[in-house]
């Protein structure tokens, strides 16, 4: 920690502190510092909280903790089958290694075998030999489900006797089930399949397709991906006094950790402490399956009284953990002379992975997304989770939001070229109006359209209409590269979709010299939720940003908290730590016109000082003066949202408190020989209500386009289609984009415009929204192979969009008839 500062790091700083000042020069400055003298603290660009630290390599992540004299290292022993029984284990070679010290199997788990997050059928280790329900042996699930964990003196020991894990395992296998398709037809599901249909349980839809004067079909594949988090899995546990335990770890769920290592080691809430003070990203992956390492590491640490480090290498976390799922799609629709839906019906059936996971929720917020920005007068959805032998898959930035949204997308870019009709046109006849037309198939009434202004902006500062001209021209005279081009709409809910979950903590300390401490229940994972607290909390107390710390996630500190996910991180802190912070104003206010006169709703509190009676004093004064006094100078805060319900029965309700909304705009040109392409250029415009931070929102979109455009195009998960062994699990096989596949004009700007809602300072959610947004590259890409067979026929292009799905679609339009 101590090391000096690398110069090439230091270099990255200037580097990182130039793209902030770039970053800056694309919000309006002029009115952010006017509004920092006036003293606000939000709605301004600050940089991340731990930026300085993060270039210079000193921000502290897991690993980085100073580990205690005594220490073992785990690494997992892994099925090499994908589906069969597991009759025995001989481990005895294993024993035998270097430096091994144990070897941990599902026996030695004092309580529950059970990392599963809503359903309890997530095994930790597979259970060996007879079990109590008659089976021969325990059930192996998927190829690198954990069988047994090497404790060892050094990382690298567990990990070479891990390794012998093929050895080790006496397996019966088994035929293993492995894509959606196989599952849906088997009838077997993770979770029972879901219906939500606006009216008589869709009855109404198949009237509505038949009547429309045009109509659809056609099926769809989508990808999963892979979450690529550059901190992987890691926890790190220590045994404390009294059979209690702690546990460093890298997760969005620190509440649900906590639970889960109390189950498996047998202890009450209170005898677990869980602390997180940042991730090196989790994008979902680290919601529920974090579960996995902190249980087994707390088992180890439990049974040996040993401080256990478990942090599986790259490809072992490819291996076990699960990621986005991928959907398969059956749909029909019907719609007239405009291109307006009149009647849609889908079926989306994805690859849930061996247990339940979050596959339910996911596929609930999918159903939820399906309509995207449109109004769907008859529409009807089957959401099927297929189980499958492999990785359990999970949450990831979206949530099944993205898989629902980019089906409708699909057809109505359908729709456009069957009516030969312009792509924007088609999607603008279906926008949700904004005092009719404007119910979603779940029964919510949308209050806060701004689709309509949005996509307008976006389209004239894009120059839409010209650039369209321009590439019909260039595709005319340019045979192997074509052009192409596509705006995309997004509209997504904002909210848990489980009420409850909507709700959080906070506590903030004011010391007695003035400075302030805020801890929240909320995670920090690289999106900026510490940075925006402290914002928040710097303006309710009036002070100077610097004066406010927020320190790492602690279940000791706030007490049953949700996961840092769907987004709503900075809603809920935000408001809990509003909450804390004003009860020690008001104090603070009373104290002051108590002690110097005036009433309390006078004394004002703005850049470090207060204003009471006339008199100024600084902030750090009126604290000293009021602790003297015996005045509370902490306090905790609560937030929980209003006016959600939801029925998951009929999965109709309000889900979402409101709804973010974006669009965006890409430019792409396609090698017909080769099935390269490249993105030329991408203009967005983003809803983030009246923005907290400008510059990391702005951070947030950029990130999540990019992310986006990898799972759409460059990312693609293959498994061995008979053995199911996952043969992309490293950076060599698994393509993520780079800094190098950023559009060289990225256009990237912000919605002006508040919530409608009463949010924290009227802000919206950012963090997953905008992961919608490159929907535009791939819809951009269909244009251009569109382009290639003369716009004659659709191109049947499937996600990811890699240069073989390309050229396959190429064939495929290019093989088509002349239009009569
Ligand atoms: N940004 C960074 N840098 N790293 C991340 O892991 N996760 C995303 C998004 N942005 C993520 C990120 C996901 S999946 C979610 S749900 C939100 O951040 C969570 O944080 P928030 O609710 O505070 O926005
Ligand atoms: Mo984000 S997928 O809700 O962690």
């Amino acid at each position: 920690m101590n090391k000096p500062i690398d110069p090439a790091l230091l270099q990255s700083a200037e580097a990182f502190a130039d793209y902030a000042a770039n970053t800056a020069a694309r919000i309006d400055t002029g009115a952010e510092a006017e509004a920092l003298a006036q003293g606000a603290r939000v709605g301004i660009s600050r940089p991340h909280e731990s930026a300085h630290l993060h270039v210079a390599g000193e921000a502290t992540y897991t690993d980085d903790l100073p580990e205690l004299a005594g220490t073992l290292h785990c690494a997992l022993g892994l099925s090499p089958v994908a589906a069969g029984r597991l009759e025995a284990l001989d481990l005895d070679a294993i024993r035998a290694m270097p430096g091994v010290v144990d070897v941990i199997v599902a026996d030695d788990i004092p309580g529950a075998n059970d990392c599963g997050s809503i359903v309890h059928d997530d095994p930790l280790l597979c259970p060996v030999g007879p079990q109590d329900d008659g089976a021969t042996g325990g059930e192996i699930r998927f190829l690198g489900q954990p069988l047994f964990a090497v404790i060892a003196r050094t990382r690298t020991e567990a990990r070479r006797a891990a390794a012998r894990a093929k050895e080790a395992a006496r397996v019966v296998p088994a035929e293993p089930v492995l894509t959606p398709q196989q599952a849906h037809a088997r009838g077997q599901y993770v979770v029972p399949p879901m219906h939500l249909a606006r009216s008589d349980k869709g009855v109404a839809v198949r009237a509505a397709i038949e009547a429309a004067p045009h109509r659809l079909k056609g099926e769809l594949d989508v990808g999963g991906q892979e979450q690529f988090y550059l901190e992987g899995q890691i926890s790190y546990a220590i045994p404390k006094e009294g059979g209690t335990m702690q546990v460093y770890c890298s997760t969005q769920h620190p509440t649900e950790m906590q639970h889960l290592v109390a189950h498996a080691l047998h202890l009450h809430s209170n005898e677990v402490h869980i602390e997180c003070r940042r991730m090196g990203g989790g994008f979902g992956g680290k919601e529920s399956q974090s579960g996995l390492f902190a249980c087994i590491a707390a088992v180890a640490a439990n049974k040996l009284r040993r401080p256990v480090k478990l942090r599986p290498d790259r490809d072992d976390d490819f291996l076990i953990t699960g990621r986005r799922h991928c959907f398969w799609y059956e749909y029909e629709v019907g719609f007239d002379d405009e291109g307006r839906i009149l009647g849609a019906e889908i079926s989306m059936v994805s690859r849930a992975g061996h247990s339940a996971d979050l596959s339910g929720p996911v596929m609930t917020r999918a159903l939820c997304h399906f309509d995207n920005a449109y109004w769907l007068p008859e529409v009807s959805m089957h959401g099927f989770s297929g189980r499958t032998n492999t990785q359990s898959n999970t949450a990831f930035r979206g949530f099944g939001g993205p898989q629902g949204a980019i089906a409708v997308e699909y057809v109505l870019d359908s729709i456009a070229r069957q009516l030969d009709r312009d792509a924007l046109d088609v999607r603008r006849a279906n926008f949700y109006g904004k005092t009719e037309r404007n119910v979603t198939p779940y029964g919510q009434v949308i209050r806060d359209n701004v689709i309509h202004e949005l996509v307008g902006q976006l389209e004239s500062s894009c120059d839409y209409r010209a650039r369209r001209d321009a590439i019909t021209a260039f595709n005319a005279k340019s045979p192997v590269l074509k052009r192409g081009l596509a705006l995309t709409p997004i509209k997504f809910g904002i909210s848990f979709n489980v009420p409850h979950f909507n709700q959080a903590g906070a506590l903030v300390h004011v010391y007695t010299d003035g400075s302030i401490l805020v801890n929240h229940g909320g995670t920090e994972m690289g999106q900026g939720l510490n940075t925006k607290v402290a914002q928040v909390v710097a303006h309710e107390l009036g002070v100077e940003f610097e004066r406010v710390r927020a320190t790492a996630t602690d279940t000791t500190k706030v007490a049953n908290t949700s996961a840092t996910a769907a987004s709503t991180g900075a809603d809920l802190n935000g408001k809990a730590a509003q909450d804390a912070a004003r009860q020690i104003r008001q104090r603070l206010a009373d104290f002051a016109a108590r002690r110097h006169g005036g009433t309390a709703d006078a004394v004002r509190f703005a850049n470090g000082k207060v204003q009471v009676a006339g008199r100024e004093l600084s902030f750090a004064t009126l604290v000293a003066e009021a602790y003297t006094d015996r005045v509370q100078l902490w306090s905790d805060g609560f937030y929980s949202t209003p006016g959600l319900h939801w029925n998951s029965q009929t999965m109709q309700g309000h889900p979402f408190y409101y709804f973010a909304y974006g669009a965006a705009v890409s430019e792409v040109v396609v090698d017909t020989l080769t099935g390269e392409w490249k993105l030329l250029r991408a203009d967005v415009l983003h809803d983030a209500g009246r923005s907290l931070n400008p510059a990391v929102d702005i951070g947030q979109v950029e990130g999540a386009f990019i992310q986006g455009m990898g799972w759409l195009t460059t990312e693609e998960l293959v498994w061995h289609p008979g053995n199911g062994k996952l043969l992309t699990h490293a950076p060599s096989t698994y393509k993520i984009p780079t800094a190098n596949d950023c559009p060289p004009v990225f256009n990237v700007r912000l919605f002006d415009g508040p919530n409608a809602e009463d949010s924290i300072h009227r802000s919206k959610a950012v963090g997953e929204p905008p992961l919608l947004l490159p929907f535009s590259v791939f819809f951009a890409i269909r244009d251009a192979v569109s382009a290639a067979g003369g716009h004659r026929a659709d191109p049947p292009l499937r996600a990811p969009a890699t240069s073989e799905a390309i050229l396959r679609a190429l064939t495929a339009v290019q093989a088509a008839p002349a239009a009569a």
